[in-house]
């Protein structure tokens, strides 16, 4: 498909299933969707790539168990880091529901967006790029899926594709780890991109 019918057929999408997804949703126009859109993708791709930038090189540099360590001191105070680089309001998490550091766990409206992903996921080919919720008067929030790639896999894969000490970096920084026993193209969480109504004024 097109890139631009592909976008007409996801904002649609997207619209319909924000109002009918979650129960308190406000209603979000074209108008709004269109702006949170582009400032919600700016922010969420700035974070993905310094993530990915770093994370290669961490893996580069030391392998998988040194890039766990990495990842585990740094990829919230990376997130911060960029999140301050941004227009003042702007907020950025990353969640899953089978999340691995606890801190990223979803609240009940990163819940439903999560959901309507897996429906589309289970039902059509291919996956909108975003969904964008209304979650009060003056304040929206932008998803963008994150899906399970070949090198995702030795640190969220399967037991027998995750190295020993690798395994054994995860569980001494994460007991409680539910991230692994993924596969390729599956769903593996979302950014989540906060934005006030006030951004689209300062911008
Ligand atoms: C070197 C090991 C490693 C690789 C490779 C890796 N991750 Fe992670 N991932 C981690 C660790 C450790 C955490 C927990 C620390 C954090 O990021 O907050 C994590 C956390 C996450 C989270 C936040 C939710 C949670 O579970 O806490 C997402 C989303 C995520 N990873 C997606 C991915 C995706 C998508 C890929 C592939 C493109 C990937 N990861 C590759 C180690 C890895």
């Amino acid at each position: 498909m097109h890139r631009q019918s592909l976008l007409a057929v996801v904002s649609i999408l997207a619209c319909s299933t924000t109002l009918s997804c979650v129960n308190d949703a406000q209603e979000v126009t074209p108008e709004d969707e269109r702006w949170v859109s582009a400032v919600g993708r700016e922010s969420a791709s700035t974070l993905a790539g310094g993530l990915i930038q770093r994370l290669t090189a961490a893996l580069q540099e030391g392998g998988p168990e040194h890039a766990v360590n990495f990842c585990s001191r740094e990829a919230l105070e990376l997130t911060a880091t960029i999140e301050h680089s941004l227009t003042d309001g702007i907020e950025l998490k990353r969640t899953s529901m089978k999340y691995r550091n606890p801190a990223n766990a979803p609240d009940e409206l990163e819940v439903a967006a999560i959901a309507y992903f897996q429906d589309v996921l289970a039902t059509k080919h291919e996956l909108p790029p975003y969904l964008v919720q209304r979650t009060s008067q003056n304040e929206f929030r932008y998803y963008q899926p994150l899906m399970v790639n070949e090198m995702c896999l030795q640190c969220h894969g399967t037991t027998e594709l995750i190295a020993p000490e690798v395994q054994q970096a995860i569980e001494t920084s994460y007991p409680n780890d539910l991230a692994t026993g993924y596969a390729v193209g599956e769903l593996r969480g979302l950014i989540r991109v906060t934005v006030p109504s006030r951004v689209l004024e300062d911008t």
